[in-house]
């Protein structure tokens, strides 16, 4: 369909240059195809015999026809729900015959010019075929082949077919992460949506909305389309937990698990036990069970996946000899738990 767009784009704009082959044409979008329900604006251009090329005069009448011989399509300014009409958007002495047609059905419609002196023409040869096709589609959702890092920008475009120029098709995201852009382009609406990759987005649906005029049944149909983001990001929100064998005492068993946030997962944690000035290294694995000293029982691990790494709060036991059946574990940032 472009194609034929490109060729009325060009004739349009060449006229009376290369398009003005001097014989009687109409040229248009050879193929139109809009969704059942829908009106349908057809770009429309033609060329004139060289006789007949002063005769086209401001007074000149754009006539469309169903059919070779058949009715006339009345012209309205506005729009009617009831029958076949057509709203002619074109300038005749620009060589423009741009038609809205509404309520017309499949089949081929004859263009004719009228004008008060000798060009009385009808382009028979070169009849608009209207087909209407399938429903309103779902937009087309465009989004980036792979999984996106933080950070980086990310651009989806949504697309649907706006046919019927004084309806335009309007595209909106949901919900709006950045900024957005429409282009109206030949017969189609494209929209898109740029914003920065976070962490924050991953998982979450982004929802793109065609807001299609249904001239049938004179009111808005909404279809939508949706994509699930899909964001890598560095390790987040590591925290270390700890369950000592009770009582914790010294030589006593402590179980450490190292929790970390990340898209892809993490893929290496360690562990290290801090020791005065010194941090030791003392295990890997996302789990690990080790024996309680009197002193230096201060830990933490570190997490690394694919894209960053990260350490967690440093877990602290005190174990100071005075042991009580109660204890309490601390939600607090640094996982603390006491004895009394
Ligand atoms: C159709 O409408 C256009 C625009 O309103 C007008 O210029 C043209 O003369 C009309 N044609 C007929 C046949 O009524
Ligand atoms: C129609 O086209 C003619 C010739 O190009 C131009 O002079 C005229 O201003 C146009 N009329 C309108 C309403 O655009
Ligand atoms: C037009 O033709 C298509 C395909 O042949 C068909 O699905 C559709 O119902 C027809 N529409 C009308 C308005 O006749
Ligand atoms: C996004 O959509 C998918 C598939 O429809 C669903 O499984 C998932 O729960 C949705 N995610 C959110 C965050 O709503
Ligand atoms: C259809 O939606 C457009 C854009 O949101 C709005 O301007 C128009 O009034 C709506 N028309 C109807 C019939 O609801
Ligand atoms: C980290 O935790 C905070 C607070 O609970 C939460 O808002 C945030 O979404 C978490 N981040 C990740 C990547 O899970
Ligand atoms: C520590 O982990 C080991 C092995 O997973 C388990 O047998 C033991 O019961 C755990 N101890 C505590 C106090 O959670
Ligand atoms: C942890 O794993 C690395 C590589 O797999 C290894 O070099 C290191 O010795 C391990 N550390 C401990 C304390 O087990």
């Amino acid at each position: 369909m472009t194609g034929s767009w490109r060729l009325f784009l060009l004739c349009g704009l060449l006229q009376g240059a290369g398009c003005q082959t001097g014989t009687n044409k109409v040229l248009f979008a050879t193929n139109v195809m809009p969704a059942i329900g829908s009106c349908v604006t057809v770009p429309c251009h033609f060329t004139l015999e060289k006789r007949f090329e002063e005769d086209l005069i401001p007074e000149c009448k754009p006539i469309w026809r169903k059919g070779n011989k058949g009715p006339v399509l009345p012209n309205l300014t506005k729009e009617s729900t009831g029958g076949m009409s057509v709203t002619f958007r074109g300038n005749l002495t620009a060589y423009d015959c741009t038609t809205t047609f509404y309520n017309v059905d499949n089949g081929s419609y004859y263009f004719r010019l009228e004008c008060p002196n000798k060009l009385q023409w009808n382009f028979v040869d070169e009849p608009l075929t209207i087909q209407f096709k399938g429903d309103l589609p779902a937009p087309l959702l465009t989004h980036p082949k792979e999984q996106v890092v933080e950070g980086t920008l990310v651009e989806l475009g949504c697309s649907a077919p706006s046919p019927c120029h004084p309806h335009p098709t309007i595209v909106t995201w949901t919900p709006t992460l950045g900024l957005s852009t429409q282009l109206q382009r030949d017969n189609e609406v494209t929209s898109t949506l740029t914003f920065t990759a976070s962490h924050r987005y991953h998982g979450n649906n982004v929802s793109c909305t065609a807001i299609y005029f249904k001239q049938s049944q004179g009111k808005n149909v909404t279809i939508s389309r949706s994509y699930q983001l899909s964001i890598s990001f560095s390790p987040r929100n590591t925290s270390v937990s700890g369950s000592p064998c009770h009582p914790a005492r010294e030589g006593g068993c402590l179980n450490l698990t190292c929790t970390s946030h990340a898209n892809p997962p993490v893929s290496e944690f360690t562990w290290y036990r801090i020791h005065g000035e010194r941090i030791l290294q003392i295990g890997n694995g996302s789990a690990l069970s080790i024996q309680l000293f009197n002193t230096n029982n201060w830990f933490f691990c570190e997490v690394l996946n694919g894209i960053g790494t990260e350490k967690s709060n440093v877990y602290k036991i005190d174990i100071q000899g005075i042991y009580s059946t109660c204890w309490q574990k601390s939600l607090s940032n640094d996982h603390q738990i006491r004895f009394f």
